[in-house]
């Protein structure tokens, strides 16, 4: 079908056909939401999920109040620990397999009930559809990776040893762990740090954004239909507050936290400052000014694309998403330009309509910011885009700086900031890239292998994209999370992640 083929109201008539047509026009790297699904995969239910089907019926639940109910009472900071607390004999008790056991099943609930998490992402955490899939689908792979990697990597390991002793090494939990999520992956994130701290053998207390409690209970009420006890996972929803009681209470046996940088800090300093209290890990993913480098070799088309997909696409609310574009100067004026006609195509609006690309900002606070910082740039605009009025709608914006050290924070929103690099100085340009302190990720777009080499050595990022966009990294594929002030380092959706949650015990006894 060709998009100029159908009315509106063939489009209302029929969601499907709807899909279909969009799927010619809209911009490139965008992927449809079959593509986010990879190849057919059907739930236990026989259900395929690249049904394109579901579109037309999270629409119609988009439009439905939000009538489900918390599965348990809403608790306080002490109460909460109090009960995760009292649940850790029990859940750590259980074998790995049984853990393991009720991620799998998490997974396939997850997958039965995805177009209702879907619904509540696109009105809660105001996703696109594809965003919101990819949402469901990123939440499931945590808790299929998580279940393999447990069976595979959290088993005793016999340890070699003089005659006659034995030494065994074992992976435990190490008690209640705060789990402490953002709103911009509120399911897949909320999850991804939820099911390996438990399978780990940990009770956890999570507490979501207070932007997003909804698809958070609705998740844990799932968690509890799969066989994890109501007192192995504890809700705690609330604000600032609650964080910060939750992290003053001394026995939490660890942190997960995803969200800014300075967050990160103050928890880190709330942890250390009880002399009394014991040493706990924080695993921490922030933020980062995230940077692409474009060299004269690369395929002008391929970074177009790559860049409106990793600076605009999920409202750039996504900690990995593109800031500051460096274009070396000789081609830094075509790129402008055809950039320029690419953000032309970009369809701002109502996440609830399958052919949105940009939806709104999370909230007013986060609206006013990012306009604040917009009109403050409003002489060097590259490019700007109309939106709708009414709405959170920043407009997708690049705007010129002069050197990457303009900017000095990160922009959490569909604005991207633009300068160049003269040739000769790519190792200067990524020097200065990582001088910003943060490393999350960097991209690069070049078609000389030494300088991809090059650049892969020395880039301090913890996801160096090649030749490729920046965001969307694939649980298993991709781990990941940043360095410096983007973070602590373990990486989430990889092979290392879990054993961070764990204590490591050693037994070794003289035969
Ligand atoms: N994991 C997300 C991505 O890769 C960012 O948080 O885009």
């Amino acid at each position: 079908l060709a998009d100029e083929t159908l009315t509106d109201a063939d489009i209302l008539a029929d969601p499907v056909a709807k899909i279909a047509a969009v799927g010619g026009t809209r911009h490139p790297g965008i992927p449809l939401p079959e593509d986010l699904f990879g190849e057919s995969r059907k739930n236990s239910e026989g259900i395929d999920l690249n049904d394109r089907t579901i579109l037309g019926r999270v629409a119609t639940k988009v439009s439905t109040p939000l009538n489900w109910k918390p599965t348990q009472a809403t608790l306080g900071a002490k109460e909460a620990v109090d009960r995760a607390v009292g649940g850790f004999a029990g859940w750590s008790a259980r074998s790995i397999e049984e853990r393991a056991a009720c991620l799998d099943r998490l997974g396939n609930l997850l997958e039965e009930h995805r177009d209702t998490l879907m619904a509540i992402a696109v009105q809660e955490a105001k996703k696109t559809i594809p965003d919101a899939l990819g949402e469901v689908r990123e939440a499931v792979d945590f808790c299929r990776y998580y279940a393999a990697q447990a069976r595979t990597g959290l088993q005793p390991i016999e340890l070699p040893g003089p005659t006659g002793e034995r030494n065994l090494l074992r992976m435990e939990g190490r008690g209640a762990w705060l789990c402490i999520a953002p709103w911009n992956f509120p399911l897949a994130i909320f999850l991804g740090q939820v099911t390996a701290a438990l399978v780990t053998g940990n009770t956890v207390i999570a507490k979501p954004a207070p932007q997003t409690p909804e698809i958070a209970a609705y998740a844990v009420g799932l968690a509890h239909s799969a066989g994890i006890p109501e007192d192995a996972l504890v809700l705690a929803i609330g604000g600032p507050e609650m964080g910060q009681a939750l992290v003053e209470d001394t026995r939490i046996a660890g942190v997960a936290f995803t969200g800014s940088t300075a967050t990160a800090k103050r928890i880190a300093r709330t942890l250390l400052a009880d002399d009394e209290r014991p040493i706990v890990p924080l695993i921490a993913e922030t933020g980062g000014i995230n940077a692409m480098i474009v060299d004269s070799t690369a395929l002008p088309e391929q970074v177009v694309q790559d860049v409106v997909t990793s600076a605009f696409r999920s409202a750039g609310q996504r900690c990995s998403a593109l800031r500051v574009l460096l274009l070396q100067e000789e081609i830094a004026d075509r790129t402008l330009e055809m950039l320029s006609g690419a953000m032309d195509t970009l369809i701002v609006g109502d996440p609830a309509d399958p052919r949105t690309d940009v939806g709104p900002v999370i909230d007013q606070a986060a609206y006013d910011k990012l306009m604040g910082h917009r009109a403050a740039s409003q002489n060097r605009w590259i490019k700007t885009v109309d939106v709708p009025q009414d709405g959170l709608f920043v407009p997708p914006t690049a705007i010129e700086v002069d050197t990457i050290e303009d900017v000095r924070r990160e922009w959490f929103g569909p604005i991207l900031h633009v300068t160049s690099w003269k040739a000769g100085e790519l190792g200067e340009t990524v020097a200065r890239v990582n001088a910003s302190g943060f490393g999350l990720t960097m991209g690069l777009h070049s078609r000389i292998a030494r300088a991809a080499d090059a650049v892969e050595d020395v880039a301090k990022v913890g996801n160096l994209y090649v030749n490729r966009s920046m965001i969307g990294a694939i649980v298993g594929s991709q781990p990941f999370g940043g360095e410096g002030q983007s973070g602590t380092g373990p990486k989430a959706g990889g092979p290392h992640y879990l054993p961070r949650f764990c204590a490591e015990r050693v037994t070794s006894t003289d035969t």
